[in-house]
Protein backbone atom coordinates (compact mmCIF):
# COMPACT_ATOMS: atom_id res chain seq x y z
CA UNK A 1 0.00 0.00 0.00
CA UNK A 2 1.28 3.14 -1.03
CA UNK A 3 2.37 6.57 2.01
CA UNK A 4 -0.07 9.13 2.48
CA UNK A 5 2.60 11.18 1.31
CA UNK A 6 3.20 9.81 -2.23
CA UNK A 7 -0.76 10.91 -3.01
CA UNK A 8 -0.76 14.47 -1.38
CA UNK A 9 -1.82 17.45 -4.12
CA UNK A 10 -2.39 15.14 -7.12
CA UNK A 11 -5.40 14.66 -9.12
CA UNK A 12 -5.28 10.82 -9.70
CA UNK A 13 -7.47 9.06 -12.65
CA UNK A 14 -8.98 5.72 -11.54
CA UNK A 15 -12.32 4.85 -10.10
CA UNK A 16 -12.54 6.04 -6.86
CA UNK A 17 -13.43 2.50 -5.13
CA UNK A 18 -9.87 1.12 -6.65
CA UNK A 19 -8.37 4.07 -5.45
CA UNK A 20 -9.55 4.32 -1.93
CA UNK A 21 -8.62 0.29 -1.84
CA UNK A 22 -5.16 1.36 -2.34
CA UNK A 23 -5.16 3.87 -0.02
CA UNK A 24 -3.95 3.89 3.78
CA UNK A 25 -6.07 3.23 6.75
CA UNK A 26 -6.89 6.35 8.62
CA UNK A 27 -4.56 8.84 6.52
CA UNK A 28 -7.02 11.45 5.63
CA UNK A 29 -8.98 14.27 8.26
CA UNK A 30 -11.87 14.69 5.70
CA UNK A 31 -13.71 13.40 2.98
CA UNK A 32 -15.79 16.23 1.05
CA UNK A 33 -17.75 14.97 -3.16
CA UNK A 34 -19.97 15.25 -4.94
CA UNK A 35 -20.63 11.86 -6.72
CA UNK A 36 -22.85 11.86 -10.01
CA UNK A 37 -26.19 11.92 -9.46
CA UNK A 38 -28.51 8.91 -10.24
CA UNK A 39 -29.39 8.73 -14.37
CA UNK A 40 -28.51 11.78 -14.95
CA UNK A 41 -24.79 12.22 -16.84
CA UNK A 42 -22.35 9.75 -18.92
CA UNK A 43 -18.91 10.48 -18.29
CA UNK A 44 -17.86 8.06 -21.01
CA UNK A 45 -16.15 5.56 -18.31
CA UNK A 46 -17.36 1.53 -17.98
CA UNK A 47 -16.27 2.53 -13.95
CA UNK A 48 -18.47 5.27 -13.86
CA UNK A 49 -21.36 5.29 -11.22
CA UNK A 50 -24.33 7.02 -12.02
CA UNK A 51 -26.05 5.29 -14.45
CA UNK A 52 -27.12 1.96 -12.74
CA UNK A 53 -31.02 0.95 -14.12
CA UNK A 54 -31.74 0.39 -10.15
CA UNK A 55 -31.74 2.90 -7.81
CA UNK A 56 -30.77 0.55 -5.47
CA UNK A 57 -27.65 -0.59 -7.12
CA UNK A 58 -26.72 3.20 -7.50
CA UNK A 59 -27.18 3.33 -3.37
CA UNK A 60 -25.13 0.10 -2.78
CA UNK A 61 -21.97 1.61 -5.53
CA UNK A 62 -21.79 4.83 -3.34
CA UNK A 63 -22.32 2.65 -0.20
CA UNK A 64 -19.30 0.73 -0.97
CA UNK A 65 -17.10 3.30 -2.07
CA UNK A 66 -18.06 5.87 1.05
CA UNK A 67 -17.46 2.36 3.23
CA UNK A 68 -13.92 2.26 1.90
CA UNK A 69 -13.74 6.14 2.51
CA UNK A 70 -14.54 5.41 5.99
CA UNK A 71 -11.45 3.38 6.40
CA UNK A 72 -9.34 6.00 5.16
CA UNK A 73 -10.81 8.64 7.30
CA UNK A 74 -8.67 9.48 10.44
CA UNK A 75 -11.03 8.36 13.77
CA UNK A 76 -11.70 11.66 14.56
CA UNK A 77 -12.65 12.20 10.65
CA UNK A 78 -15.86 13.56 9.25
CA UNK A 79 -17.49 12.95 5.67
CA UNK A 80 -19.14 16.06 3.36
CA UNK A 81 -21.69 14.63 1.05
CA UNK A 82 -23.16 16.86 -1.30
CA UNK A 83 -26.12 15.22 -3.38
CA UNK A 84 -29.02 16.67 -5.04
CA UNK A 85 -32.77 15.46 -6.29
CA UNK A 86 -34.56 14.49 -9.26
CA UNK A 87 -37.98 13.68 -10.81
CA UNK A 88 -38.83 10.12 -12.25
CA UNK A 89 -38.98 11.47 -15.85
CA UNK A 90 -36.46 14.16 -15.93
CA UNK A 91 -33.55 13.96 -18.09
CA UNK A 92 -32.05 16.81 -16.11
CA UNK A 93 -31.85 17.04 -12.71
CA UNK A 94 -34.72 19.01 -11.01
CA UNK A 95 -36.23 19.87 -14.81
CA UNK A 96 -38.74 17.04 -15.82
CA UNK A 97 -38.52 17.00 -19.70
CA UNK A 98 -35.29 18.95 -19.35
CA UNK A 99 -31.93 18.38 -21.15
CA UNK A 100 -28.92 19.70 -19.93
CA UNK A 101 -25.60 19.66 -21.68
CA UNK A 102 -25.92 17.20 -24.24
CA UNK A 103 -24.97 19.42 -27.41
CA UNK A 104 -22.26 21.09 -25.28
CA UNK A 105 -18.90 21.55 -27.06
CA UNK A 106 -17.11 19.75 -23.70
CA UNK A 107 -19.79 17.20 -23.44
CA UNK A 108 -19.53 16.07 -27.08
CA UNK A 109 -15.81 16.36 -26.53
CA UNK A 110 -14.71 14.78 -23.14
CA UNK A 111 -18.19 13.12 -21.97
CA UNK A 112 -21.07 11.70 -23.25
CA UNK A 113 -23.52 14.14 -21.95
CA UNK A 114 -26.78 13.20 -21.13
CA UNK A 115 -27.22 9.49 -20.68
CA UNK A 116 -29.60 8.49 -23.83
CA UNK A 117 -29.43 4.30 -23.21
CA UNK A 118 -31.56 3.15 -20.14
CA UNK A 119 -33.94 6.11 -19.00
CA UNK A 120 -36.69 3.97 -20.31
CA UNK A 121 -35.39 1.35 -18.14
CA UNK A 122 -34.82 3.01 -15.55
CA UNK A 123 -38.69 4.65 -15.48
CA UNK A 124 -40.02 1.38 -15.38
CA UNK A 125 -37.45 0.12 -12.41
CA UNK A 126 -39.23 3.37 -10.35
CA UNK A 127 -42.60 2.89 -11.95
CA UNK A 128 -42.26 -0.48 -10.56
CA UNK A 129 -41.00 0.64 -6.75
CA UNK A 130 -44.62 2.79 -6.99
CA UNK A 131 -42.85 6.00 -8.14
CA UNK A 132 -45.29 7.37 -11.14
CA UNK A 133 -43.39 10.24 -13.79
CA UNK A 134 -43.12 12.97 -11.94
CA UNK A 135 -42.32 11.73 -8.81
CA UNK A 136 -39.75 13.28 -6.50
CA UNK A 137 -37.26 10.42 -6.32
CA UNK A 138 -36.11 11.19 -2.61
CA UNK A 139 -33.04 10.15 -3.56
CA UNK A 140 -30.27 12.04 -1.12
CA UNK A 141 -32.36 10.55 1.66
CA UNK A 142 -32.23 7.31 -0.02
CA UNK A 143 -28.17 7.42 0.23
CA UNK A 144 -28.11 9.03 3.32
CA UNK A 145 -30.20 6.30 4.98
CA UNK A 146 -27.81 3.52 3.57
CA UNK A 147 -24.88 5.28 5.47
CA UNK A 148 -26.22 5.64 8.21
CA UNK A 149 -27.71 1.74 7.93
CA UNK A 150 -23.43 1.17 6.75
CA UNK A 151 -22.22 2.80 10.18
CA UNK A 152 -21.83 6.38 8.97
CA UNK A 153 -23.18 8.69 12.32
CA UNK A 154 -25.45 11.49 10.17
CA UNK A 155 -24.54 14.56 11.86
CA UNK A 156 -26.57 17.63 9.95
CA UNK A 157 -28.35 18.00 6.74
CA UNK A 158 -27.50 21.13 5.76
CA UNK A 159 -29.67 22.53 2.71
CA UNK A 160 -27.75 24.42 0.15
CA UNK A 161 -29.95 27.00 -1.63
CA UNK A 162 -29.28 28.05 -4.61
CA UNK A 163 -30.93 31.06 -4.80
CA UNK A 164 -30.48 32.05 -8.76
CA UNK A 165 -32.62 28.56 -9.40
CA UNK A 166 -34.33 28.77 -12.33
CA UNK A 167 -37.14 26.32 -13.46
CA UNK A 168 -40.33 26.64 -16.28
CA UNK A 169 -42.17 24.33 -14.47
CA UNK A 170 -45.84 25.60 -13.45
CA UNK A 171 -47.43 22.92 -11.08
CA UNK A 172 -45.47 22.83 -8.44
CA UNK A 173 -42.31 25.67 -6.51
CA UNK A 174 -39.33 25.62 -8.10
CA UNK A 175 -36.99 23.50 -6.69
CA UNK A 176 -33.85 25.50 -5.49
CA UNK A 177 -31.92 23.31 -3.21
CA UNK A 178 -28.96 20.20 -2.71
CA UNK A 179 -28.31 18.67 0.61
CA UNK A 180 -25.04 18.50 1.90
CA UNK A 181 -24.74 15.72 4.37
CA UNK A 182 -22.45 16.12 7.19
CA UNK A 183 -21.65 12.59 8.75
CA UNK A 184 -18.97 11.60 11.26
CA UNK A 185 -17.02 8.32 11.40
CA UNK A 186 -17.00 8.51 15.35
CA UNK A 187 -18.59 10.45 17.97
CA UNK A 188 -15.81 12.73 19.13
CA UNK A 189 -14.36 14.18 15.78
CA UNK A 190 -12.54 17.20 14.71
CA UNK A 191 -14.67 20.15 14.20
CA UNK A 192 -12.98 23.95 14.38
CA UNK A 193 -16.29 25.89 14.76
CA UNK A 194 -14.92 29.06 14.73
CA UNK A 195 -15.32 28.60 10.66
CA UNK A 196 -19.02 27.92 11.40
CA UNK A 197 -20.09 31.11 12.59
CA UNK A 198 -21.93 33.83 11.40
CA UNK A 199 -20.30 37.53 11.27
CA UNK A 200 -22.44 38.01 14.56
CA UNK A 201 -20.37 34.81 16.50
CA UNK A 202 -23.91 32.92 16.34
CA UNK A 203 -23.67 29.54 15.41
CA UNK A 204 -24.19 28.90 11.72
CA UNK A 205 -27.28 27.26 10.73
CA UNK A 206 -28.62 24.52 8.31
CA UNK A 207 -29.76 26.62 5.42
CA UNK A 208 -26.77 28.09 3.21
CA UNK A 209 -27.50 30.24 0.45
CA UNK A 210 -24.55 30.59 -1.91
CA UNK A 211 -25.21 31.48 -5.37
CA UNK A 212 -21.57 31.03 -5.63
CA UNK A 213 -19.65 31.48 -8.47
CA UNK A 214 -19.51 28.28 -10.54
CA UNK A 215 -17.25 27.42 -12.81
CA UNK A 216 -18.57 27.42 -16.18
CA UNK A 217 -15.91 25.23 -17.99
CA UNK A 218 -17.22 21.70 -17.55
CA UNK A 219 -20.13 20.56 -18.45
CA UNK A 220 -21.35 18.62 -15.24
CA UNK A 221 -22.74 19.84 -11.66
CA UNK A 222 -19.75 21.69 -9.77
CA UNK A 223 -20.21 23.03 -6.28
CA UNK A 224 -18.96 26.87 -6.01
CA UNK A 225 -15.96 27.43 -4.32
CA UNK A 226 -17.54 29.71 -1.62
CA UNK A 227 -20.24 26.76 -0.47
CA UNK A 228 -16.79 24.11 0.69
CA UNK A 229 -14.63 26.89 1.96
CA UNK A 230 -16.16 26.81 5.66
CA UNK A 231 -16.31 23.10 4.87
CA UNK A 232 -12.51 23.00 4.09
CA UNK A 233 -11.58 24.82 6.99
CA UNK A 234 -13.69 23.61 9.70
CA UNK A 235 -13.14 19.74 8.99
CA UNK A 236 -9.10 19.74 8.86
CA UNK A 237 -6.28 21.80 10.26
CA UNK A 238 -3.55 23.66 8.59
CA UNK A 239 -1.39 21.26 6.78
CA UNK A 240 -4.29 18.45 7.32
CA UNK A 241 -5.43 16.43 4.46
CA UNK A 242 -8.68 16.36 2.25
CA UNK A 243 -10.07 13.57 -0.18
CA UNK A 244 -12.52 14.40 -2.94
CA UNK A 245 -12.64 10.34 -4.67
CA UNK A 246 -15.21 12.43 -7.03
CA UNK A 247 -13.18 15.63 -8.06
CA UNK A 248 -14.93 16.85 -11.36
CA UNK A 249 -13.31 19.88 -11.84
CA UNK A 250 -11.47 19.65 -8.23
CA UNK A 251 -12.75 22.79 -6.66
CA UNK A 252 -11.98 21.32 -3.20
CA UNK A 253 -8.23 21.20 -4.66
CA UNK A 254 -8.78 24.80 -5.58
CA UNK A 255 -9.87 25.52 -1.81
CA UNK A 256 -7.41 23.03 -0.38
CA UNK A 257 -4.74 25.17 -2.01
CA UNK A 258 -6.20 28.47 -1.09
CA UNK A 259 -5.82 27.56 2.82
CA UNK A 260 -2.72 25.32 3.10
CA UNK A 261 -4.99 22.30 3.00
CA UNK A 262 -3.57 19.06 1.35
CA UNK A 263 -5.81 17.41 -1.30
CA UNK A 264 -5.75 14.33 -2.65
CA UNK A 265 -8.35 13.94 -5.73
CA UNK A 266 -9.68 11.10 -7.78
CA UNK A 267 -11.71 11.04 -10.94
CA UNK A 268 -12.53 8.44 -13.48
CA UNK A 269 -12.29 10.23 -16.51
CA UNK A 270 -8.50 11.37 -17.82
CA UNK A 271 -10.05 14.26 -19.47
CA UNK A 272 -11.98 15.52 -16.27
CA UNK A 273 -8.41 14.99 -14.34
CA UNK A 274 -6.51 17.13 -16.76
CA UNK A 275 -8.92 19.97 -16.29
CA UNK A 276 -8.47 19.46 -12.56
CA UNK A 277 -5.19 19.22 -12.30
CA UNK A 278 -4.85 22.94 -14.44
CA UNK A 279 -7.56 24.31 -12.64
CA UNK A 280 -6.36 23.40 -9.56
CA UNK A 281 -2.72 24.48 -10.06
CA UNK A 282 -3.21 27.69 -12.17
CA UNK A 283 -6.62 28.60 -11.52
CA UNK A 284 -8.97 28.69 -14.71
CA UNK A 285 -11.91 30.94 -13.68
CA UNK A 286 -11.33 34.93 -12.25
CA UNK A 287 -12.45 33.47 -8.94
CA UNK A 288 -9.83 30.98 -8.87
CA UNK A 289 -7.34 33.03 -9.75
CA UNK A 290 -7.62 35.91 -7.32
CA UNK A 291 -8.76 32.41 -4.69
CA UNK A 292 -5.14 31.47 -5.52
CA UNK A 293 -2.84 33.98 -5.66
CA UNK A 294 -4.37 35.87 -2.17
CA UNK A 295 -2.52 33.62 -0.43
CA UNK A 296 0.23 33.64 -2.97
CA UNK A 297 0.01 30.03 -2.61
CA UNK A 298 3.84 29.15 -0.69
CA UNK A 299 2.48 26.44 1.29
CA UNK A 300 2.13 24.07 -1.06
CA UNK A 301 4.63 23.23 -4.35
CA UNK A 302 3.13 22.88 -7.75
CA UNK A 303 3.96 19.12 -8.58
CA UNK A 304 6.74 18.25 -11.00
CA UNK A 305 5.51 17.33 -13.62
CA UNK A 306 3.38 19.72 -15.01
CA UNK A 307 0.14 18.68 -16.75
CA UNK A 308 -0.28 18.83 -20.59
CA UNK A 309 -2.20 22.89 -20.76
CA UNK A 310 -5.37 22.52 -22.74
CA UNK A 311 -7.41 25.73 -24.00
CA UNK A 312 -10.46 25.00 -22.30
CA UNK A 313 -13.37 27.55 -23.54
CA UNK A 314 -15.76 28.11 -21.04
CA UNK A 315 -19.13 28.52 -22.59
CA UNK A 316 -22.79 29.47 -20.60
CA UNK A 317 -24.60 26.46 -19.34
CA UNK A 318 -27.85 25.34 -19.59
CA UNK A 319 -29.14 24.93 -16.10
CA UNK A 320 -28.74 24.15 -13.54
CA UNK A 321 -24.89 24.21 -14.67
C1 LIG B 1 -20.74 15.84 -10.00
S1 LIG B 1 -19.13 15.63 -10.63
C2 LIG B 1 -18.13 16.32 -9.33
C3 LIG B 1 -18.04 17.81 -9.43
C4 LIG B 1 -17.07 18.44 -8.46
N1 LIG B 1 -17.63 18.51 -7.11
C5 LIG B 1 -16.67 19.83 -8.92
O1 LIG B 1 -16.84 20.80 -8.15
O2 LIG B 1 -16.23 19.97 -10.06
C6 LIG B 1 -18.88 13.90 -10.46
C7 LIG B 1 -17.54 13.39 -11.00
O3 LIG B 1 -17.43 12.00 -10.65
C8 LIG B 1 -16.70 11.35 -11.68
N2 LIG B 1 -16.97 9.90 -11.56
C9 LIG B 1 -18.02 9.18 -12.00
N3 LIG B 1 -17.92 7.89 -11.62
C10 LIG B 1 -16.76 7.80 -10.92
C11 LIG B 1 -16.09 6.73 -10.25
N4 LIG B 1 -16.59 5.50 -10.22
N5 LIG B 1 -14.92 7.00 -9.63
C12 LIG B 1 -14.38 8.26 -9.64
N6 LIG B 1 -14.97 9.30 -10.27
C13 LIG B 1 -16.14 9.09 -10.89
C14 LIG B 1 -17.15 12.00 -12.96
O4 LIG B 1 -16.19 11.85 -13.98
C15 LIG B 1 -17.36 13.47 -12.50
O5 LIG B 1 -16.23 14.24 -12.80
Amino acid sequence: MVEIKDLLDKVHLSDALSFLRSMPTESVNSVITSPPYFGQRDYGSDKQIGLEIHPDDYIKALVEVFREARRVLKKDGTFWLNIGDNYVGATSQHREGGSQGKTSRYSRKHMNGIPTDGRGDRNRTFYAMGLPMKSLVGMPWRVAFALQSDGWILRCDIIWHRPSTAESVKDRPTHAHEYIFMFSKNQRYYYDRKHMLTPTGANIQSVWKVAGSPFTGAHFAVFPTELIEPIVLASSPEDGVVLDPFAGSGTVGVVCRQHQRHYVLCDVNPDIVQLAQTRVIQGITANDKKRLTEKRIVALPVPAEKPEIKKIVPEPLPFPF
